[in-house]
């Protein structure tokens, strides 16, 4: 063995408790440390040919890169839709490296049946009926992408053909249609060869980000029959905006389509009995597409895919060999995401089920709803910024009462403050802010320091007053 790692093993515990401490540190230091840091770019050092041992390369890390690092994980950090990591979810996301399990195959331990229970467990989680098979991914853009490539060979299985056998050029043009798909949509069209002009976006309600359910209609309508993807929102990323999924699913009883739902964090509304109905009809759906990293509060990287058509998941995922094993009636994981090898990835989402139950994980969206609601009453009530939409689940999206086209100075100075950071966005037509409450670490008074921090800013900015 390497001496270094010789010296590594046999200082394992010491150099682990040493570790141990260091992430204890920065967690106490989460709430204190610059939200965020508008980055000093870094030099690439030379690969290390002699290394350091785990001491040193933990010494180099902490004096290097962690300082820079963003305070992502913590209460203010409300930019883009950012979950945490609870204390359990971070123990399993130890425990995953630890063990380092491939759950790929069944063919060496149980670990797969783990997995196989956090889905049941998400899946009664959302109100999923048991038909709604789930596997692991790595965020919801996969999710997305898996569900497309379901949707894909339900799209061929409409024609007689195999997409999975024949490649996607045997469909033809294919149509999908939404009100407002996020970025993801276009991407997994890319992916999948169905190109992101496939996408037509559909009229949405007057002032609303959900889709005119009669337009739908009309479009399905003007496709004479031929097969087609809708891809619903069910909580979308500036107004978190929900499709009516009842009557998007109605349709199917007119027109043949596939129905996907990119209920990326707005799944979550699930557990507040207040919001939960935002959600109704999302079991119609043919493929869903839920995020873990983001209101599950587990670390990067986690999302779900579930869908109804496990026949045609593994039709397009299958990845045969003698040594993976056999595809079987219940096929391993490896025949159903576009991974091979992978981490097992259920593990925090299991830890943080397991250690809080749907009680504990009702109570962080709750909250986070809660605040967002607080904070825009707080924004509502300042002369110098305009709410751009109702609050409607946990995301507040607000600009510039009277300079707009300011928003990228004020991001910044949020940014600079290191009290908070928000992430610009466009909404219909008007450059604005988000503020969006995932983080289970939350509280009245991080909204409160928002707050103060969102008037010092506008303060500071004399064309956004008015
Ligand atoms: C509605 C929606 N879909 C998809 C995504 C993509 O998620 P990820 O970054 O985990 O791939 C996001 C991310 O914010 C989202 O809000």
């Amino acid at each position: 063995m390497h001496p270094l790692l010789d010296d590594d093993l046999a200082r394992l515990p010491e150099l682990l408790e040493e570790t141990r401490a260091r992430a204890v540190r920065l967690l106490a230091g989460l709430g204190h440390r610059p939200v965020a840091q508008v980055p000093a770019h870094h030099r690439p050092a030379p690969l290390p040919v002699d290394g350091s041992g785990l001491a040193g390369a933990l010494e180099t890390f902490t004096r290097r890169w962690e300082p820079g690092f963003s305070g992502g994980a913590g209460p203010r950090y409300l930019g883009f839709v950012t979950g945490g990591a609870t204390p359990a979810s971070l123990a399993g996301d130890w425990l995953t490296g630890t063990l380092d399990q491939n759950p790929t195959s069944g063919l060496d331990s149980n670990a797969p049946d783990l997995e196989r229970e956090t889905v049941a467990w998400l899946r009664e989680l959302f109100g999923l009926s048991p038909e709604h098979e789930g596997a692991f991914v790595s965020g919801a853009t996969m999710s997305n992408f898996t569900g497309l490539a379901i949707a894909r060979e339900w799209l061929g299985e409409q024609l007689g053909v195999s997409v999975a056998e024949r490649g996607a050029a045997a469909l033809g043009p294919v149509h999908v249609l939404s009100g407002s798909p996020h970025s993801s949509i276009g991407k997994a069209l890319s992916m999948l060869g169905l190109g992101r002009s496939a996408i037509r976006e559909v009229d949405r309600l007057p002032g609303r980000e959900a889709v005119d359910v009669g337009s739908l209609a009309q479009a399905l309508e003007s496709l004479d029959g031929t097969p087609a993807i809708v891809v619903a929102n069910a909580g979308t990323v500036n107004t978190v905006d929900f499709d009516d999924l009842r009557a998007l699913a109605a349709l199917r009883e007119r027109y043949p389509f596939w129905l996907h739902v990119d209920a990326a964090f707005g799944a979550f509304a699930a557990l507040s009995p207040e919001h939960a109905h935002l959600t109704d009809g999302l079991d119609a759906a043919d493929s869903v597409c839920v995020d873990l990293h983001k209101w599950l509060n587990v670390p990067y990287d986690s999302a779900i895919q579930f869908t109804r058509r496990r026949d045609l998941q593994a039709r397009v995922f299958q990845n045969s060999a003698a040594y993976l094993g056999p595809l079987g009636d219940d096929p391993d994981f490896v025949h159903l995401t576009p991974e091979n090898s992978r981490r097992l990835r259920a593990l925090p989402a299991w830890f943080t089920l397991a250690a809080y139950g749907r009680d504990g994980h009702a109570e962080i969206v709750r909250r986070d709803i809660a605040l967002a609601a607080r904070l825009g009453e707080r924004i509502a009530a300042m002369p110098a910024y305009r709410l751009l939409a109702p609050v409607r689940l946990n995301v507040v999206c607000f600009t510039l009462a009277s300079s707009p086209e300011r928003v990228g100075e004020l991001t910044s100075a949020i940014t600079e403050s290191g009290e908070a950071f928000l992430t610009q966005t466009v909404y219909d037509g008007v450059p604005a802010l988000r503020a969006a409450f995932s983080n289970w670490r939350t509280t009245e008074a991080d909204v409160e320091r928002v707050a103060k921090t969102l008037e010092r800013s506008a303060l500071q900015d004399p064309p956004g007053r008015s």
